[in-house]
């Protein structure tokens, strides 16, 4: 059982500090507290891949998603963000949820392969699309968090690359399933978005190790 209401976690998460002043290199989109509350609580309550679990955040940004991840009873997170300035905020939020999350400043397509393998439960992460000059980061973050996963791994990607992820995670070993679908809504965060807010197409998927 998760120990929180999804409720409780929600308002818990939109109390969080995101990113000042995003990168756009860095696809700095924060995920919503309305979105991570319930792919933390699905991930717990369906499928009890978080309470007394070790959790990799991938791309953990301000943390939204290791904090709560944390909050729903992981015996111990650890984040793994490239941008010290998102790891600033990320340790305000720490400081300001009286949670202690060990975060690790690195490039992890550089750092973690070859580290950390299989030591994790479950991986959680929200990672670049590889929409800006980065095309297939998405899909190395995946292949990274299946070799640090030993249960699962939780990501989302855009509805658009469904069938590509689907496949790649079948290749990657595991047994790979959309638990939902979700809009993804961007606030007006970069300079080139002329809307108020844009949503975007965006599956939260599941991808079951076999081990
Ligand atoms: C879409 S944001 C998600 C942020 C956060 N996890 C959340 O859910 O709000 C992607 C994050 O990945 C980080 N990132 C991008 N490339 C990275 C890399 N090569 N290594 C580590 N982090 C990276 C960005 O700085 C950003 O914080």
């Amino acid at each position: 059982m998760a120990r929180l209401r999804l409720r409780e976690l929600e308002e818990y998460l939109q109390e969080l500090e995101v990113f000042d002043k995003p990168k756009i290199l860095l696809e700095q989109y924060p995920t919503s507290g309305h979105i991570a509350a319930n792919i933390l609580y699905t991930a717990q309550s369906q499928f009890n891949d978080l309470e007394n679990c070790l959790v990799a955040d991938l791309g953990t940004g301000c943390g939204t998603l290791a904090l709560g991840a944390q909050m729903l009873g992981a015996s111990s997170v650890i984040g793994f963000e490239i941008d010290r300035d998102a790891l600033q905020t990320f340790y305000n939020n720490c400081q300001e949820m009286e949670l202690d999350i060990e975060a690790v400043q690195c490039d992890v397509l550089q750092y973690l392969p070859g580290k950390f393998e299989k030591y994790f439960d479950t991986v959680i992460m929200n990672p670049p699309f590889g929409t800006k000059h980065n095309a297939g980061i998405d899909m190395k973050f995946l292949e990274i968090g299946t070799k640090l996963a030993r249960k699962a791994v939780y990501s989302l990607h855009k509805r658009s690359t469904r069938n590509y992820v689907l496949k790649k995670g079948i290749q990657l070993g595991t047994k790979a399933k959309v638990i939902a679908e979700l809009r993804y809504d961007l606030p007006q965060v970069y300079k080139f978005h002329k809307k108020a807010s844009v949503d975007i197409e965006v599956d939260f998927i599941r991808f079951e190790l076999n081990s």
